[in-house]
């Protein structure tokens, strides 16, 4: 499609939108928000969409694409712009694919009510996140910055966002360490550093997160042991911490979150055993354990509540014989044993029945359907 007629639609939706909310009733926009805005903005360019250009003029809450403010004081109160197709405006536009270039200016601290940030998915933002970020937006609740260039650490002091619930860093070039602070996020939700380059330990505290329901860490240089702390996470429902280097053995408590739903841990120097606590935790859809150093038998303790669409244990140091248990099981979709050192033979019936011979390949003492009679 030609660009001018992109231009010429998305110039109609922002029309329509304008529409829409100056029907709302305007609020006035506040002039130093006015100010801090036209600065974020000057350091970021974006061409394709142009959405920019509706950043002029004076009334930044009702007409400038992706600002919101608070109603009653005309302060901003949200910044949301979106590259890729994930705007449903854009994307029903047939507009996506844009990028930005630029770096996150520090004038963006200036918006000290600010309670959303997002700029996701633009592939080409870079420089550091703003050091003045934490403590300059005590208000914020939604830092999603994923899909950019951004480098540097995340900033030492970001416990003191008290009400931060999501906060979303992945898929950029983010170095240092999990700043320890972050154990005082107490309203977080949704963490994601994933495919980053961040290094060092997950904080000892990071149990203290009590209302985190996933985390996600894969894809960076994270070492040291899981903190036997996160045992203490009742709402945690996703916990993906693979291809990273995270040694020790897996604590037990890991199992005590009753939601606990998909477990990756693929790729890590893990060793110990698995946890039986682990196998009996209801709920569990997903386990990966891929790829450690994982030894010791496979504890002979599922049952019907046992709901596997994948239970991955290959390319481990694991044990004894294949858990008779798990015919029990009320589904076990994908199963893979193998490259491990398990003996015996396969026990009959369900899943062994419906599966083929690489679910348990590389173990040589394995035998019986479907790898060769015993
Ligand atoms: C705009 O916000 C500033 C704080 O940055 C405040 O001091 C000022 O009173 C506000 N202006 C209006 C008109 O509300
Ligand atoms: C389990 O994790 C490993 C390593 O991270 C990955 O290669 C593998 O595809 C995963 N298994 C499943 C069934 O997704």
């Amino acid at each position: 499609m030609a660009t001018p007629f992109l231009a010429f639609l998305f110039l109609l939706i922002l029309i329509a939108s304008a529409a829409a909310s100056s029907a709302e009733g305007a609020t006035k926009c506040n002039a130093s928000d006015r100010e801090a805005l036209l600065s974020f903005r000057s350091a970021l360019s974006e061409s394709h969409l142009g959405i920019f250009s509706s950043w002029s003029g004076d009334e930044c809450c009702s007409k400038w694409y992706g600002v919101s403010c608070d109603p009653s004081s005309g302060r901003v109160a949200g910044i949301s712009l979106r590259g890729e197709s994930q705007d449903p405006i854009l994307s029903a536009a047939g507009l996506s694919g844009a990028l930005m270039y630029g770096r996150i200016s520090s004038d963006l601290c200036r918006l000290d009510r600010l309670t959303t940030l997002v700029l996701a998915d633009w592939k080409h933002i870079s420089g550091p996140i703003p050091s003045c970020l934490p403590s300059s937006l005590p208000l914020l609740r939604i830092l999603d910055l994923v899909g950019n260039r951004l480098s540097g650490p995340i900033p030492d002091d970001i416990g003191t966002l008290s009400r931060l619930a999501v906060l979303n860093l992945a898929d950029n070039q983010i170095s240092g360490t999990i700043p320890p602070s972050i154990s005082s996020l107490s309203a977080l939700m949704h963490l994601d550093l994933s495919s980053n380059r961040i290094s060092g330990p997950i904080p000892t505290d990071f149990g203290n997160l009590a209302m985190l329901s996933r985390v996600l860490l894969a894809r960076n240089r994270i070492s040291g042991g899981i903190p036997s702390s996160a045992g203490r996470m009742l709402r945690l429902a996703d916990l993906d911490l693979s291809e990273n280097r995270i040694s020790g053995a897996i604590p037990t408590s890991l199992g005590s979150s009753s939601v606990l739903s998909s477990v990756y841990l693929g790729s890590n120097k893990l060793t110990g055993e698995i946890p039986s606590s682990m196998i009996e935790s209801r709920g569990l859809n997903i386990l990966n354990l891929s790829r450690n150093a994982i030894g010791g038998e496979i504890p002979d303790a599922f049952g019907g509540w046992s709901y596997y669409t994948a239970l991955d244990l290959s390319h481990n140091q694991l044990t004894g014989s294949v858990p008779a248990t798990l015919a029990s099981a009320a589904y076990v979709g994908h199963l893979d044993l193998s490259n491990n050192q398990l003996r015996g033979s396969i026990p009959a019936g369900t899943p062994f029945n419906r599966l083929d011979a690489a679910s348990f390949d590389g173990n040589d003492g394995l035998c019986g359907g479907p790898l060769p009679a015993c």
